[in-house]
Formats: structure tokens, sequence, C-alpha cells
């Protein structure tokens, strides 16, 4: 079977869905790859190293025209969908629900679609979680803006001039983004505390060094470990706790979410009136709707002093780790979905059932 990836067309998309290790990997296992040229060279994956690897450097016509399955990381553009041949196998992240339109396109050129950001969170599809892999250097990266930003370092400093104390970190959500950063900002030495609506991270909060905020979360329905619903009086409640921790904060770093919903608004404009000049604010929720109701997609905005950050797109800004990271869950996806000889095509199989949305014509999950 012939696998290959084509430069992404999103645009400051850094990543590259096939790495030249994956693919050396994939040739392993009797698979083909077809690479575009170029297709990684934001990564500083070169092309020499995918040839070196095994893979055929060719453009992005004969990638389209030779593969079986194209590996993606964003959603196809239209442009992409047009080039698509019948019978093509797509894997991308597609956000199927929200993005009906590009489905339904990709469906009417007679091309199958897997979408990366439907595989199912249970602990056998851990590696293939495209979703944790990205959050995961995002909250990283959210960390490092924040402290780039700041007008203050994280840890605590004794000079001669005398001593500077750690920046307080307050961060809102503990899963996969939140928790990383509780972990990169205890290491730059500050004092984090952490909100979640889900009593049960705390814990997990305190066993990173983190200091929980505990408030009354009245009846939210939390299903298979997220947050369903979580109602307008309990965010208020949690609202008033919040106000006098951002009032002490020099970093917030909201990560909030609750899946298919708006991000709930965790900071409103009354809320960064009360924070201190030369404070920062990362708002990793920005794609969503944002936890700052002031925080804008692409900028930084300055708002009585405090700086808030709304850059989408955290994982492209560290394009060889979590190109990286997106293709070995790639290999383990595909491997697990197909051999060298052709898919399986188990529709009894979570993974499969969960993730494949067209098929033959025909859309299978809306
Ligand atoms: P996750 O589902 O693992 O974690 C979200 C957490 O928010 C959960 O622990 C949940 O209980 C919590 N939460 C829900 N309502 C809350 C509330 N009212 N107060 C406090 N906590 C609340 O999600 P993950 O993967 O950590 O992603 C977090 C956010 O970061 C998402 O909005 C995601 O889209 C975004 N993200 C942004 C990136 C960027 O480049 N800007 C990159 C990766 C993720």
């Amino acid at each position: 079977m012939k696998i290959g990836t084509i430069k992404e067309s999103r645009k400051d998309e850094n990543r590259v869905a096939l790495s030249p290790n994956v693919c050396k990997q994939l040739i392993k296992n009797g698979f083909e790859c077809y690479v575009e040229s170029g297709a990684g060279a934001n990564s500083y994956f070169l092309d020499e190293h995918y040839k070196e690897a095994g893979a055929h450097v060719v453009s992005s016509d004969d990638v389209l025209s030779k593969v079986d399955v194209l590996c993606k990381v964003n959603p196809l553009s239209d442009e992409e969908i047009a080039r698509l041949r019948t019978g093509i196998i797509v894997m991308s992240l597609a956000f199927h629900l929200v993005n009906r339109e590009t489905v339904e396109k990709i469906n009417a050129r007679g091309a199958t679609l897997f979408s990366m950001d439907a595989i199912p969170r249970i602990s056998r599809a851990q590696s293939m979680d495209v979703l944790s892999s990205q959050s995961n250097l995002a909250g990283y990266k959210a960390v490092m803006l924040a402290a780039n930003e700041s007008s203050k370092i994280f840890p605590m400093l004794m000079t001669a001039a005398g001593t500077i104390t750690p920046a307080k970190v307050v961060i809102f959500g503990a899963g996969v983004a939140g928790l990383q950063a509780i972990g990169t900002a205890k290491r730059l030495g500050a004092v984090v505390e952490v909100s979640d609506i889900r009593p049960e991270t705390k814990e997990e909060v305190e066993s990173l060094g983190g200091k929980f905020i505990s408030f009354d979360t009245g009846n939210v329905v939390i299903e298979g470990g997220y947050v369903k619903e979580a109602g307008e009086d309990t965010l208020s409640r949690q609202r008033e706790i919040l106000k006098k921790h951002l009032a002490a904060a020099d970093v917030v770093i909201t990560t909030a979410l609750v899946p298919g919903k708006k991000a709930p608004v965790l900071v409103t404009s009354e809320m960064v009136g009360v924070m201190k000049h030369g404070s920062v604010i990362v708002d990793m929720a920005v794609e969503q709707g944002g936890n700052c109701e002031l925080s804008e997609m692409g900028t930084v905005k300055v708002v009585n002093g405090v700086k808030i950050v709304g850059y989408a797109n955290l994982p492209s800004l560290l394009p060889s780790n979590s190109s990286e990271a997106y293709a070995k869950n790639i290999y383990a996806f595909l491997t697990h979905l197909a051999s060298k000889d052709g898919f399986k095509w188990d529709m009894e199989d979570e993974i499969t059932a969960g993730t494949l949305i067209c098929r033959d014509g025909k859309i299978l999950k809306s």
C-alpha cells in the first residue's frame, strides 16, 4: 500500500503529517511512502532525510495520483479536495461536527475520510491520540509564551539587591494542556494555582505541586471523564472565587474546555480590570470562543496593562516535536487499521467506527 503526504496549506502551519522516522518504520512494515518535496521543511525535515528513510520525494501531483492513503494535519482546503482521486483514503484532523461542508465535499469526490480528532480517548488508542499529543506540547508552549511576555521572572531569586518573590501562575483547566502547563510552570519555579470544574483533578494537580482552588461545583454533569454541562450558576460562583486569585496573579493560562461547546467564559472584562498591570493571560481556548471575554485570535492585546495572548495553533510553534508526535500517532492508527496489503474495515472495532466519517459516497457520521 502507498502512503503519502503533501505540504500543509493552512496559513502559518509548520507541521507535516509524516516524519522521516515514521516513513522508515512504514517502509520496514512493507508500505511505500511518497512525500511532496519541501513538505517537511518547516519542521526541519529535509527532502534528503525522507530520501535516506527510503521515501519517494516527488511533486504534490505525483503524491495525489499515486497514494492509496493521504495523511494530512489540517482539514483539507477546497483546493485540496478538488484534487482528490476517487477511492483515495484521507487521514487528517477534520473536526467533522463543525466542518460539515468539508465532509460533504470530500464525500462527493468519492474519497474516504478518517478523522484523527475523532479517535476515542480509550487506553488502547492512547498511542493514536493526536489531540492529546498536540495539547501536551501546546501546554508547554503556552507557559513559554507567558514567560516571554511577562515583565517578571518565574523563580524566586535571592540577590545582593534583595529577594525576588516567585511569580504566581493561575491555570484554568487541568486536562492534557493544563497538566503540562502546571508541570512546566512549576519547573520554572512559579507558585501555581489551578481551577478545574472536575473535583477529581485535585489529586493530579497536587501531585504536580499545584494548589487546587476548590469551589462548590453544584450539579455539573460529567460523562466519561468529560464535563458535559456546566450551568451559568456554577460558572458565576466559580468566577466569584477566581476573582481574588486573578488579582494576585502574574500569569493566567486558560485551557477550560467542554467538548462540543463554546468555551466557558471564566475571565470577564471586569475581572481583567482587577488584574495587575504587567500581568499576562494566555487564552488557549481562543479557537473555541475563548475563556477570556477579551481575547482575540492571533493577537496580543493590552487592556488596562494586562497582556492577553490569543494565539491559535501553538503546536505549530514547536514543529519538530509536534510533527514527529503527530506522525507517530498516524503510524499507530494506520497500522491498527491496515497492513501493507490493505484495510481491515472492521466496523465492530470502536476505533474504526469512531473515526470513519465517509466512505463509498456515504456520510457515516454527522
Ligand atoms: P481537555 O479536555 O483534556 O481539558 C479541558 C479541561 O477543562 C478539563 O479538565 C475540564 O474539566 C476543564 N474544564 C471544563 N470547564 C471548566 C471550567 N468551567 N473551569 C475550569 N476547568 C474547566 O482539553 P485539552 O486537550 O487540555 O485542551 C484544552 C484547550 O486548549 C482546548 O480549548 C483546546 O482546543 C485548546 N488547545 C489550544 C491549542 C492552541 O494552539 N491554542 C492547542 C491545543 C489545545
